[in-house]
């Protein structure tokens, strides 16, 4: 791996993500460029490969991680495939960047921690990417500073304008509440132990078979509690905000910003439609993070224990939803490796 020239990156599935990352390392980041890109549908592969010099299409993962010109990977394809992604990268002892969820639950997150541990050294980093937003930054600033005293409760508010119609309830769990559970561990840097999911009466909007939207509730090691509303279907663009409720004050992030406009008697601002352009600055800094972390030799960010912490919480709450009852979180012990 170049320790200070041009990182070449491998871009796992083009869809929405991978798209966006390609877009993100050839025009917005410095220190990469993308030299191949994979994607189960040729045709998609191979037109966005078109769009870069020097880069290549693949159907196989393994194809374009063998490729001479591969230093690094970014995993973009949906859950499900990221294990083998994975495996195959540590095999070639190659650095990773893989979006969230490390994998779709905690058996073969523990697969890929242990094939990681073998290795011996860290290589993964996994895509939780609100770690890396400025507000969310801060509020973990003023937590960890102790000027508030201890936190007591989070309350995270998570809505988007609509979900795509393959969606299902314990994706609700799986794909969105799986940020606000790394970000929970995050700031309070501690581990969740419990889940409870309470589902109101559904929004008429809401798509047959899904209980939309729900409230879920941890709790913390330290008995810190923590509520989160999931609605997928608010029909008013993406709106993600969290409120820490301390011993001596309150902090709130992610109340839309941007121009206040008054006029015609109103006033008002505008709702982000997509994480995309919610997070977009979180996602540049993540991409940038990792891309300089790794032309150091270094690996930094959330890491496979982040990942399969997640997905224990993950296969608690999907049991909580599905049972309405509370749920105890069962994990490992913390290996040294991760501490
Ligand atoms: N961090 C975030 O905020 C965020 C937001 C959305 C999605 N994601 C994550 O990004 C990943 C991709 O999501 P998306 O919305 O871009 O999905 P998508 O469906 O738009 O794209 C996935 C692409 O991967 C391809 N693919 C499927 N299996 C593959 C395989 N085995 N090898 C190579 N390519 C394969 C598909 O053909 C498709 O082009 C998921 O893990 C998802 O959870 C993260």
């Amino acid at each position: 791996m170049p320790s200070r020239g041009t990182l070449s990156v491998a871009v796992v599935g083009t869809g929405k993500m991978g798209a966006d990352h390609v877009r993100r390392i050839q025009r917005v980041i410095s220190g990469a460029r993308v030299t191949a890109v994979v994607d189960l549908d040729e045709e998609r592969a191979e037109a966005l490969a078109a769009t870069m010099d020097g880069c290549r299409a693949y159907t196989e993962p393994v194809a374009a991680m063998a490729a001479p010109d591969v230093d690094a990977v970014l995993i973009a394809s949906p859950g499900p495939a990221h294990e083998a992604a994975l495996l195959e990268a540590l095999d070639r002892d190659l650095p990773v960047l893989c979006e969230k969820p490390l994998t779709p639950d905690a058996a073969s997150a523990l697969r890929v921690l242990e094939a990681e541990r073998r290795l011996g050294h860290r290589r993964i980093q996994v895509g939780f990417m609100r770690r890396y937003d400025a507000e969310y930054a801060e509020l973990k600033r003023l937590l960890d500073g102790g000027e508030l005293g201890r936190a007591l409760m989070l309350h995270h508010r998570h809505r988007n304008p609509s979900m795509p119609p393959w969606f299902t309830n314990e994706m609700l769990i799986n794909d969105s509440v799986v940020h606000e559970m790394d970000v929970t561990r995050w700031l309070l840097g501690q581990e969740i132990t419990a889940v409870t999911v309470l589902k109101p009466a559904p929004s008429s909007y809401a798509p047959e078979g899904m209980d939309d939207p729900q409230l879920v509730l941890f709790e913390t090691e330290s008995g810190a509690l923590v509520d989160v509303e999931i609605f997928g279907h608010c029909g008013n663009g993406y709106q993600v905000r969290a409120e820490a409720v301390c011993e001596r004050g309150t902090v709130r992030i992610g109340d839309e910003g941007g121009p206040r406009v008054s006029a015609d008697g109103r006033w008002g601002g505008r709702v982000t439609p997509d994480y995309l352009e919610r997070f977009a600055d979180a996602y540049d800094r993540q991409v940038q993070a990792w891309v300089d972390a790794t032309r150091r030799g270094e690996v930094t960010g959330p890491s496979v224990w982040d990942g399969y912490a997640a997905a224990a919480v993950c296969e608690a709450g999907v049991s909580a939803q599905r049972e309405g009852r509370r749920v105890e979180v069962e994990m490992i012990e913390r290996p040294a490796f991760y501490a």
